[in-house]
């Protein structure tokens, strides 16, 4: 299965290295550090979902493969991404200390670095976004990833009581903080392809249906798996009375994932590209 993946996940890695060698070299030891921990928190263990669908979306719809351009969006999404885990996993949100298979940035390089580090990652993000040369792009992951989005999502997540919530207000947290971004990352490359916008709401479609079970499987993930498997800390939604295995039990969230795989399925048929299929069996199967 997917024996395509690490390819794309090549190509992504030895671009970042790319970026990062020809804009820094770091003129004291603060900003060695620094330069250090932005690294630090890109490179190394994360599997690229996002800019993976940004690269296939664009060949999917162009033909091409990916040109410089639509590589610099979909590494600004990765970016982004990144940039959402390390203020994810501070103390004063999910207070976490293992990402990746490796210290959170806050544990290793201390809260200060960590809070810049993000805000260093997002505005990196977007002007990476910018190099794409679509205004389009920049404005679709915005909406994605601020007050309409994943910021919106986190600020619900971490903040209202989630033993009150309806599966419906859970769902939409789900689709905030997690959905609507992998939703963009595969219009961000139908646009950068110059799809026209029947074509570019197909994708957002599928992408709000990959992101639902993209983080209903991470929710799984966190009842069933270790630490150790993850790289990340298991067990502590459900302990925290939080996600979906909480509000519905394990059964019924398997049972949503499954439903959710049919109906993805039944929309990439249009796209005619088996990788999409690949891409909703490791989403939905995905052990890490
Ligand atoms: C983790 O995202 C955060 C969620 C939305 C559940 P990923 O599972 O894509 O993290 P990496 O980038 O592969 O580490
Ligand atoms: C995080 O959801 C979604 C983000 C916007 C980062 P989680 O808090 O469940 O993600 P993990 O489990 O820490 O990766
Ligand atoms: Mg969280
Ligand atoms: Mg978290
Ligand atoms: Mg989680």
């Amino acid at each position: 299965m997917l024996s395509w993946l690490p390819h794309y996940q090549d190509d992504i890695n030895a671009a970042f290295a790319r970026l990062f060698t020809s804009r820094y070299s770091a003129e004291n030891e603060v900003e060695k550090l620094y330069e250090e921990a932005l690294r630090y928190a890109v490179e190394g263990g994360g599997k690229r979902l996002r800019p993976i669908l940004t690269l296939i979306a664009y060949e999917q719809i162009s033909g091409l493969p990916a040109s410089p351009e639509v590589m610099n969006a979909a590494l600004g999404i990765e970016c982004i991404h990144c940039f959402t885990l390390v203020h994810d996993d501070l103390p004063c949100m999910d207070n976490d200390e293992l990402r990746r298979g490796k210290p959170t940035v806050w544990k290793k390089y201390g809260e200060t670095m960590a809070v810049l580090i993000g805000d260093t990652l997002q505005t990196l993000g977007f002007e990476l976004l910018a190099q794409s040369g679509h205004a389009s792009i920049v404005q679709e992951i915005a909406h994605a990833v601020g007050d309409m989005g994943v910021t919106r999502g986190q600020v619900r997540d971490t903040l209202l009581r989630h033993d009150t919530l309806t599966l419906d207000e859970l769902l939409r947290i789900h689709d905030e903080k997690t959905g609507g971004f992998i939703a963009s990352a595969l219009v961000a490359g139908a646009l950068a392809a110059g799809a026209a916008s029947d074509k570019v709401e197909s994708f957002r479609r599928f992408g709000f249906l990959l992101g639902r079970a993209f983080q209903i499987r991470d929710d799984i993930l966190d009842h069933e798996s270790d630490s150790a498997t993850l790289g990340k800390a298991a067990g502590k939604d459900v302990h925290l009375g939080k996600g979906i295995v909480a509000l519905i039990g394990i059964e019924k969230s398997r049972e949503m994932l499954t439903q959710l795989e049919t109906d993805m399925l039944a929309l990439i048929h249009e796209f005619d590209d088996p990788r999409f299929a690949d891409i909703v069996a490791y989403v939905v199967k995905r052990s890490k």
